[in-house]
């Protein structure tokens, strides 16, 4: 065997290892153990008028739709220059849920609160709850998750108003 074919085979192992390593750390989705992936512009531009929502909660497709149309952004004008989208958009995607094959039918939603690992993770809250003066709205995360601005939201901090 040729050196550079020898390299190739053995770069192919690597990376073949590495993917299996990195498996069981994306599907954590809870991903509490690590700390929360921050980007500083990210954080000032869609964590001004709610938290900014970690990239895991949503599939890679649903945050590049979203950015294509900040200026018609549930009802609000949040959009940004090209520069600052494209750097709110790579680090979005970079960090977003891995989604599985069966999961890509609602790849296309863009509110966390609408996907069904949402409301598998929420059932025990009962349906007034979300309306309740306290909260709000269901996207209101940080009514119950007091570390919710900084992309926490262990199970054991949990605080239902
Ligand atoms: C000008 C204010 C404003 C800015 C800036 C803004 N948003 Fe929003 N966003 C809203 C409003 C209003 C809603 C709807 C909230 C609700 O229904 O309670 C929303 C909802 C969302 C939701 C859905 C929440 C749910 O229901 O699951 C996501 C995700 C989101 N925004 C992401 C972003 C991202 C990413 C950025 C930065 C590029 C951003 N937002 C910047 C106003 C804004
Ligand atoms: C009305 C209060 C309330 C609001 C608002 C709320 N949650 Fe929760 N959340 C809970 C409760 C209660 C649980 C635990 C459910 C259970 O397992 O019994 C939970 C569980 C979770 C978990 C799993 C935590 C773990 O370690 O098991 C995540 C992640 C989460 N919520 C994210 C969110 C996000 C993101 C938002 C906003 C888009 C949100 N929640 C809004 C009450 C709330």
């Amino acid at each position: 065997m040729n050196k550079a074919l020898h390299r190739q085979r053995l770069s192919t192992a690597t990376a073949l290892c590495l993917v299996v390593i990195a498996l069981p750390l994306a599907s954590h989705a809870d991903g509490a153990k690590k700390p929360a992936p921050t980007n500083p512009v990210w954080q000032e531009e869609c964590g001004s008028c709610h938290i900014a929502y970690p990239a895991r909660f949503l599939p890679a497709e649903s945050w590049r739709s979203m950015m294509a149309a900040l200026d018609q952004h549930f009802g609000s004008d949040a959009s940004v220059d090209a520069q600052t989208a494209d750097t709110i958009e790579t680090f979005l995607v970079q960090n977003a849920k891995r989604s599985k094959s069966s999961q890509k039918a609602e790849s296309s939603t863009l509110r966390i609160t609408g996907t069904k690992w949402f409301r598998n993770e929420h059932d025990e809250v009962p349906a007034a709850k979300w309306k309740s003066p306290a909260i709000g709205s269901a996207a209101n995360c940080g009514a119950c998750h007091p570390g919710a601005d900084r992309g926490s939201f262990r199970e054991r901090d949990i605080k239902v108003p």
